[in-house]
């Protein structure tokens, strides 16, 4: 049966900071690509490499084996020439020189801002929400966030076994930017003592040392406070906590580790399957989307919709983790 597409030859980009799953979606495209019989260009560093003509032809042969490979291998950069009125207009000319009437690009919110200015000038887009720091208002999960998580989880158990010999304290900072999606869901799966997040405001005395200090009483020996990097420099919390408690501590700054890895399953099925939407959509003659995911379910908005919302903070569970750890009640009760 023919196929008619509405697009015939697309591009697809990786653009800013890069997440385990990326290459899941890049094989997601390329496959859908085929099947379609869209042609399929590979444009590298992101949208600089659009500006400057960094491209080549991708087909499944050169995709084979790379779900479960992290990175990206189309590399990827944050582009201050594209955000210029100049590089926009370039981009645009390299796009319409190069026949690329529609593009899939993977990544953030500043990656579907510039999606936005594309399709605007007539090249369709259709953005993929990727980085490990969950915080795409407009999707309840972001492609990399799980695998970052495992990553994580895994240094911290192993940072607490060693915590545990010493009856030391563990402060660990996590990445999130100025989010701290990543720091609760890693805390809640550690068990840690205290969760530190830009998102809540808290009294260092009463909500750190005091609760240390409750939690030695109780006969913890060993602590684990972990700190999103937007909530304070953790450089800070770690002496702070050894000064006013006289427990040993020590910091560890997790930093770029959480960004790589072989991606697992969620990003891997994910990556695949926004990838394999995103091309449908621009195959269908859709010109300026989003794809996001709403509990299990994938569905696919406007950019500029999906540019205004904002991804709330789950405080409810912050404060059932905090009641749990401390076995506080009351504090328990006013979650119901
Ligand atoms: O946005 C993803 C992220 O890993 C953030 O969590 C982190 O703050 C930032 O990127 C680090 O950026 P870079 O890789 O440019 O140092």
């Amino acid at each position: 049966m023919a196929i008619k597409s509405a697009v015939k030859r697309i591009g697809v980009l990786t653009s800013g900071g890069d997440a385990p799953g990326m290459n899941a979606a890049i094989r997601g495209v390329v496959r859908t690509c085929e099947c379609l019989e869209i042609e399929c260009i590979g444009i590298k560093h992101g949208y600089a490499g659009l500006i400057s003509g960094d491209f080549f032809s991708l087909n499944q042969s050169m995709v084979k084996g790379i779900t479960g490979r992290g990175g990206t291998i189309l590399f990827t950069a944050r582009s201050k020439e594209f955000i210029t009125p100049e590089g926009l207009h370039k981009a645009v000319d390299t796009c319409k020189h190069m026949g690329i009437e529609g593009l899939v690009v993977i990544g953030g919110d500043g990656t579907f801002r510039g999606a936005l200015e594309l399709s605007k000038q007539g090249i369709s887009a259709v953005g993929i929400p990727c980085t490990i720091d969950n915080d795409i208002g407009c999707t309840t999960y972001t492609i990399g966030f799980d695998t970052a998580c495992n990553t994580a989880i895994d240094a911290v158990d192993r940072l607490n076994d060693t915590m545990q010999s010493h009856e030391r304290c563990s402060v660990v900072e996590v990445m999130g930017r100025r989010a701290g999606h990543l720091a609760l869901a890693v805390g809640i799966a550690t068990g840690a003592t205290i969760i530190l997040v830009p998102e809540v405001k808290y009294d260092f005395e009463k909500d750190v040392i005091e609760r240390i200090r409750t939690a030695r009483l109780a006969g913890r020996n060993n602590f684990a406070v972990i700190v999103a990097e937007g909530a304070e420099p953790a450089y800070d919390v770690a002496n702070k906590i050894a000064e006013a408690t006289g427990i040993e501590t020590r910091l560890t700054a997790l930093g770029h580790i959480q960004r790589g890895g072989s991606p697992h399953v969620r990003d891997r099925i994910v990556g695949t399957s926004m990838g394999y939407k995103a091309v449908s959509l621009l195959a269908s003659g859709q010109k300026s989307r989003v794809i996001a995911m709403r509990g299990d379910k994938f569905i696919d908005i406007d950019i500029v919709e999906a540019l205004n919302l904002t991804k709330d903070f789950d405080y409810d569970m912050y404060k059932a983790f905090s009641a749990l750890t401390f076995l506080d009640k009351q504090a328990l009760l006013q979650t119901f």
